[in-house]
C-alpha cells in the first residue's frame, strides 16, 4: 500500500494520519512565518498568487503524482503562505472568525470519520451529537426542548433560505391559495443580509418580494413602519409570508426590536424568522443576552457560530421553535429512510435540510461547547465587545477619524477624515494601501453612499494595543493618501 492509497478510517486510519498531519502542520507552520503578518503583500499582484498550484513544476494534476507527503508539505506551505489570516489581530475586515483550535482538531476528526447525517446508516453518533447541538443551542435560544428542532447549516446564507422556503409553505398551506390571493412578500429592513432578498429569487418569488421596512435612528427596523408595511401589503392584496427580523446586522451589529416584531407577527399570524447570522452568538453572554430578548418568539431562527462561536467554517445552524414546521422539507426516500428503519429507531435527518449529504459540523460545535462551557463562550463574546467598544472609544479620541455610532456588538464602524480630496477615494485607496504593504485586513461598507471603514473584532487575543495600533496605520495610510 503506497501512502497514497492508505485510508483515514479502520483501525489503521489514526497511524496513517497521525504523520501526515504533522506534514501538513509543518508546511502550514513554514507558510505561515514566511508570509510574517495578516495577509501577503502586494495583493492581488503578490509572488505565486496567479500561479496558485499550477506553478508547482509538475502542474496541478500531473500525470504521475508527487506522493502525500511532497504535496502536502508544498501546497500546505503555499497555502498559509498565501492566506489571510483572521488570528493576526491587524486582520479585522469580515465576520471571519479565527477558529479555535480545539474546534479545528475536532473537525480533523470529523473529517476521518465522515459520517452524513442524511440516513442513520451513515452516521449514527454525527446524527446523535448533531441532536445534542441542536437541544444545547435551542434552548440557549429559549425554545422549548420539547418543541424545537434544527439542523446545522453552510451557515446564514443557507439558514435564511430554509427559514424562508419554510414560511412559504407554510403560509401557502394557511391560506390554501396563496397565488390566487396576491404575490408573496417578504419583510425586511434596507440592513438585512442581502441572502434574504436573494432567497426571495431563489424560491422563485422575485428578488423585489423582499419589502423594506423603515429604519429608527439607531438604523433598527421601526415597528411602527412594519405596521404600515404590512398594511400596504394587504392593500396591494399581497400576501405577506414573513418578517424577517435581524439580530445583528453585518456592518453595525445593530439588532432590530425582537420582542416588539414578535408581538406584530403574533398578531397577524405571520412567520417570523430571525437572522441571528452574527448576533446569535450574544446567547453565551450574560451580558448581552438581554439583547436578544424576543428571539424565543421567532419562528425560525439562524445562528453561524463561524462568527461569535470560533468555528472553522462551516458552522452554520438553523433552529425552529416547533419541530413539526419542518414538515416541508420531510422526504421518504427508499434508499436513505425507509419508514420500517424509521420506526425501529434507525432515524436520519434528511427532513431536516435542503441538503441531501451532510456532514457532522456538529462534532467541532460539540467538543467546543464542552471543552469551554457557556461561560467560557461567552467571555470571548464579552472581551470582543470591550474591544470594539475601546475601538470606538480611540476613534472618538483621533481628530482624523470620525466614528459612525456606538458599537452594538463588536464592529466598529468610521471613516477617515481626510486634508484634502475626495473622502471616499481616500478611505477606499488607504484600505487597499495597507492590504498592497501586507500590513491589515480592514473592511469597507457604505452608509448613505458613502465609503467607511468598519473593524469587525472577533480575534478574544488581541489587545487594545493591537487595536490602538491599527488605527494608527489606518491614519497614516490615509495621511500618505493625501500627501
Ligand atoms: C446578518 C447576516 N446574515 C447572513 C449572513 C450570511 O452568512 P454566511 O456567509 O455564513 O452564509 C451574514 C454574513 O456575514 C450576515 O452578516
Amino acid at each position: 500500500m503506497t501512502t497514497s492509497t492508505q485510508l483515514a478510517g479502520g483501525s489503521s486510519g489514526h497511524e496513517h494520519l497521525r504523520p501526515l498531519i504533522d506534514t501538513a502542520l509543518d508546511g502550514f507552520a513554514k507558510g505561515t512565518i514566511e508570509r510574517n503578518g495578516p495577509l501577503p503583500a502586494r495583493g492581488p499582484g503578490a509572488d505565486g498568487l496567479h500561479s496558485g498550484a499550477g506553478g508547482f513544476p509538475e502542474g496541478s494534476c500531473p500525470e504521475t503524482g508527487v506522493g502525500s507527503a511532497r504535496a502536502l508539505t508544498e501546497m500546505s506551505r503555499w497555502f498559509s503562505q498565501h492566506a489571510i489570516d483572521p488570528a493576526d489581530p491587524a486582520c479585522a475586515a469580515h465576520l471571519h472568525t479565527p477558529p479555535l483550535a480545539v474546534a479545528v482538531a475536532a473537525d480533523t476528526v470529523a473529517g476521518a470519520v465522515n459520517s452524513s447525517l442524511d440516513s442513520w446508516d451513515q452516521g449514527p453518533s454525527g446524527v446523535a451529537i448533531e441532536a445534542e447541538v441542536v437541544r444545547a443551542m435551542t434552548s440557549l435560544i429559549g425554545y422549548s426542548p420539547e418543541t424545537a428542532t434544527g439542523a446545522m447549516t453552510s451557515g446564514g446564507t443557507e439558514s435564511n433560505l430554509t427559514g424562508l422556503m419554510l414560511a412559504r409553505e407554510h403560509a401557502g398551506r394557511a391560506a390554501n391559495d396563496a397565488a390566487v390571493r396576491g404575490r408573496p412578500r417578504i419583510l425586511c429592513s434596507a440592513d438585512a443580509h442581502f441572502s434574504v432578498a436573494r432567497s426571495a429569487g431563489v424560491l422563485g418569488l422575485g428578488e423585489d418580494a423582499a419589502v423594506e421596512v423603515g429604519l429608527d435612528s439607531r438604523r433598527r427596523m421601526d415597528p411602527d413602519s412594519l405596521r404600515r408595511a404590512l398594511d400596504a401589503v394587504d392593500g396591494d392584496g399581497d400576501v405577506p409570508i414573513a418578517v424577517v427580523a435581524t439580530a445583528g446586522t453585518t456592518d453595525l451589529g445593530t439588532i432590530d426590536p425582537l420582542a416588539e416584531i414578535a408581538a406584530i407577527t403574533e398578531a397577524r399570524g405571520l412567520w417570523l424568522h430571525v437572522d441571528a447570522a452574527y448576533g446569535g452568538g450574544a446567547v453565551f453572554s450574560r451580558r448581552l443576552a438581554p439583547l436578544l430578548d424576543g428571539l424565543e418568539r421567532a419562528d425560525s431562527v439562524a445562528i453561524d457560530l463561524h462568527k461569535l462561536g470560533w468555528q472553522p467554517v462551516a458552522a452554520g445552524l438553523f433552529c425552529v421553535r416547533d419541530a413539526t414546521l419542518f414538515e416541508p422539507l420531510q422526504r421518504r426516500v427508499a434508499y436513505l429512510n425507509a419508514e420500517d428503519d424509521e420506526q425501529a429507531g434507525y432515524r436520519s435527518l434528511l427532513g431536516r435540510s435542503l441538503r441531501t449529504t451532510r456532514r457532522a459540523d456538529a462534532f467541532k460545535v460539540a467538543v467546543t461547547l464542552r471543552a469551554l462551557g457557556r461561560a467560557g463562550l461567552g467571555a470571548l463574546v464579552d472581551r470582543c465587545h470591550d474591544l470594539a467598544r475601546h475601538a470606538a472609544s480611540r476613534v472618538r479620541g483621533t481628530p482624523r477619524l470620525a466614528l459612525h455610532s456606538d458599537p452594538a456588538l463588536t464592529t466598529v464602524v468610521f471613516r477617515y477624515l481626510p486634508r484634502s480630496g475626495d473622502p471616499d477615494s481616500v478611505n477606499a485607496r488607504l484600505r487597499r494601501r495597507l492590504m498592497d504593504e501586507g500590513r491589515a485586513v480592514v473592511g469597507r461598507t457604505e452608509f448613505a453612499g458613502a465609503v467607511q471603514l468598519k473593524l469587525t473584532l472577533l480575534n478574544p487575543n488581541t489587545t487594545e494595543a493591537d487595536i490602538d495600533a491599527l488605527l494608527d496605520a489606518v491614519v497614516a495610510a490615509g495621511d500618505k493618501e493625501c500627501a
